[in-house]
């Protein structure tokens, strides 16, 4: 069952570009039109809404993050992410105008069920992103997306967040035609790149061989911390969180620009920190403020342990280990720069020894409160 691997986790992290692919086969026709037939919501409702809330929990809340990104980028609709189980207790702004998007894998997590039934009763439109058929969530939802990652047996999310984040870029996408927000043009050429994701993949999983070796030697380290910005932060929280759950390790994620105000207090002598970089293509100067918060950390005495693009030669110069991803749009990022950090933690939690399948004190799905 596990094909090979050692774990399960292992396992999911290479059916990774697989879990992309299928999730986005046949919802596209080759002219570059979205085909969403399962999203039974009537488009004359979907053209009205002029906010988007998306809940969840955990790895699927940032895969929400991510969605956020790229859905007010194509869709211009205001886009909020909130953690399920902190969303009906303040009372929030909903009404028929809201669609709520719900991601879940299991599709039975309690927090964020109450929060869609939440959201329903006060007449907002649900939309779940869920990974397993005919579970509670997408039963209670007007529509359901889902996610093609396959069964995942590992309790720390790997495949389902990829896939998570590509059917959310497909929800965004669709949204944008049916809203006439974007060149149809554009969609396809996202769509293009989105296409070549699983082959991208297949590159960050095959030149994983240094970045085992980097985990293996840290397996003694007791804090770890990890940098983004932009679709890099929820990376990078994603990054801690692996390694909190499975490798025991204190990790923390940080906004990049968020350092300053606050936790580069903590950086000093060998403090390893991943930095999440977007790629240098990009139209503004997000890479420029990336590297040089990497020289901030560094000059501190960080150890500095760069995630970037290929042929990002910029980042070398203040880089004690850098991993390169190929190359793709930026909104498109976090579907290569989580896969070094998945694996960073597979490695280093059972180079510990440690069961990354099955961590202790946490269960494959929350169905209580
Ligand atoms: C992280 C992890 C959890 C889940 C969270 C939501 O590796 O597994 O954070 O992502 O409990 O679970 P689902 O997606 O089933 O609602």
């Amino acid at each position: 069952e596990k094909d090979g691997f050692n774990s399960f986790m292992e396992k999911e992290i290479h059916d990774q570009p697989a879990a992309v692919a299928d999730t986005l086969l046949g919802r596209s026709d080759p002219s570059g039109r979205l085909i969403l037939d399962e999203l039974r919501i009537d488009a004359a409702e979907l053209k009205k809404v002029n906010k988007i809330i998306v809940l969840a929990c955990g790895t699927a809340a940032y895969a929400g993050m991510v969605a956020k990104y790229a859905i007010e980028n194509w869709c211009r609709i205001p886009t909020e992410v909130e953690l399920a189980h902190e969303f009906r207790y303040r009372d929030p702004i909903v009404d028929s105008n809201t669609l709520v998007v719900s991601i879940s894998q299991s599709g039975e997590t309690m927090d964020t069920l109450m929060a869609v039934r939440y959201a329903r009763e006060q007449g907002a439109k649900t939309v779940s992103i869920c990974n397993t058929n005919g579970s509670t969530i997408p039963r209670e939802s007007d529509a359901v997306l889902y996610t093609h990652a396959g069964p995942e047996i590992a309790v720390a999310s790997t495949k389902a967040f990829l896939a998570q984040i590509t059917a959310a870029y497909l929800l965004g996408l669709y949204l944008a035609q049916l809203r006439g927000n974007i060149f149809s043009g554009q969609i396809k050429d996202v769509l293009a790149d989105l296409n070549k994701i699983p082959e991208k993949i297949q590159t960050v999983l095959d030149n994983a061989g240094s970045l085992r070796e980097l985990a293996r030697s840290m397996k003694d380290e007791r804090s770890v911390l990890f940098l983004g910005r932009h679709v890099g932060y929820p990376v990078a929280l994603e990054g801690a969180l692996k390694l909190k759950e499975i490798a025991y390790i204190h990790a923390e994620g940080f906004a990049a620009g968020e350092l300053k105000h606050g936790p580069i207090a903590l950086i000093d002598e060998g403090q390893p920190v991943f930095v999440v970089v977007p790629s240098p293509r990009g139209r503004d100067s997000l890479h420029a403020k990336v590297v040089s918060n990497i020289q901030e950390v560094r000059a501190r005495g960080a150890r500095t342990l760069v995630i970037a693009e290929e042929g990002d030669e910029a980042v070398r110069a203040y880089a004690e280990h850098v991993f390169y991803v190929p190359e793709t749009p930026t909104l498109l990022m976090p579907l290569l720069t989580t896969v070094p950090l998945q694996i960073f933690a597979a490695e280093l939690a059972s180079a510990k020894g440690y069961d990354v399948d099955q961590p202790r004190n946490l269960a494959k799905s929350v169905t209580v409160e």
